[in-house]
């Protein structure tokens, strides 16, 4: 295959020394088969987020939130890591200072060996107490006939962040900061309208990063981008990686 064409300022900064983070969106995982949430075959087309991804939605019918999360689980507990999460996974020792922020709860940047992950929206296979925060490693699928409680006696639910609720605190901090002071910056399958994720592209180019977009589509953020590819991330930074001397 022809090799991919970026500009002479992409391929001089895809060099190790080069301070890079990245902001990854569902459209990352869509080559896996999870589906993305927007758009016309998204999750948001045929489910309502006001009654599955919201505090008081849970608390007025936790059964039909649950199994809403149990579907989603046994979903993504059957797919893999595609080339995209791979060639980020390698980037992580490839680059010095690398930060891969993202808005996926559904693991497959660890699964796929990136170690440091700051995961936005928290972890679908984690759960936690809902009314003391605790943790809980149980159960993997939920029960709905026989809702699982804390010691507390709160309910369980996954370990989510859900509309309407704050992004931890200093995991956010940290993204902002990376953002802030890298010098390339990918905003990768991400539909760039859900905050305060989607403001970190902006707060990069703000601190004179170069940033580059990866998706099939246009998006609100495509306009302020240095470079945009427009294809899944799947194909391209494989493409974009054959620049790295070492690949
Ligand atoms: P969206 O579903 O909003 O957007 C997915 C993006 O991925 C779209 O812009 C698609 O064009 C693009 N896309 C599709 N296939 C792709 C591929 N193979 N390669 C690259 N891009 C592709 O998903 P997010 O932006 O991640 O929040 O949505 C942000 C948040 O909204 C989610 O984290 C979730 C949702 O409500 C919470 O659950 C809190």
């Amino acid at each position: 295959m022809k090799q991919l064409a970026i500009s002479e300022r992409l391929r001089r900064l895809l060099v190790p020394t080069t301070r890079v983070a990245v902001l990854t969106g569902a459209g990352v995982s869509a080559e896996s088969g999870v589906p993305t949430f927007r758009g016309a075959e998204g999750l948001w087309s045929k489910f309502r987020p006001e009654e599955l991804a919201n505090f008081d939605a849970f608390m007025a019918n936790p059964r039909l939130v649950l199994e809403w999360y149990n579907y989603r689980r046994e979903l993504m507990s059957t797919v893999q890591p595609n080339p995209g999460h791979k060639t980020l996974a390698r980037w992580e020792t490839y680059f010095q200072e690398f930060a891969l922020v993202t808005q996926n709860v559904d693991g497959l940047h660890r699964k796929a060996g990136s170690t440091k992950v700051f995961e936005l929206h928290g972890n679908i296979q984690k759960n936690k107490c809902a009314k003391c925060n605790r943790p809980a490693e149980w159960p993997a699928i939920f029960d709905p006939e026989n809702l699982p409680t804390c010691e507390c006696g709160g309910l369980l639910r996954p370990d989510v962040v859900w509309f309407g609720e704050l992004l931890p605190v200093q995991m956010i901090e940290q993204a902002w900061s990376k953002a802030e002071t890298c010098e390339l910056f990918f905003s990768l399958g991400t539909s760039a309208v859900v905050q305060p994720a989607a403001s970190l592209p902006l707060v990069a180019k703000r601190g004179g990063a170069y940033v580059v977009e990866i998706n099939p589509e246009d998006t609100p953020l495509s306009g302020m981008c240095d470079e945009v590819f427009r294809g899944p991330t799947g194909e391209i930074l494989p493409r974009i990686a054959e620049y790295f001397p070492h690949e």
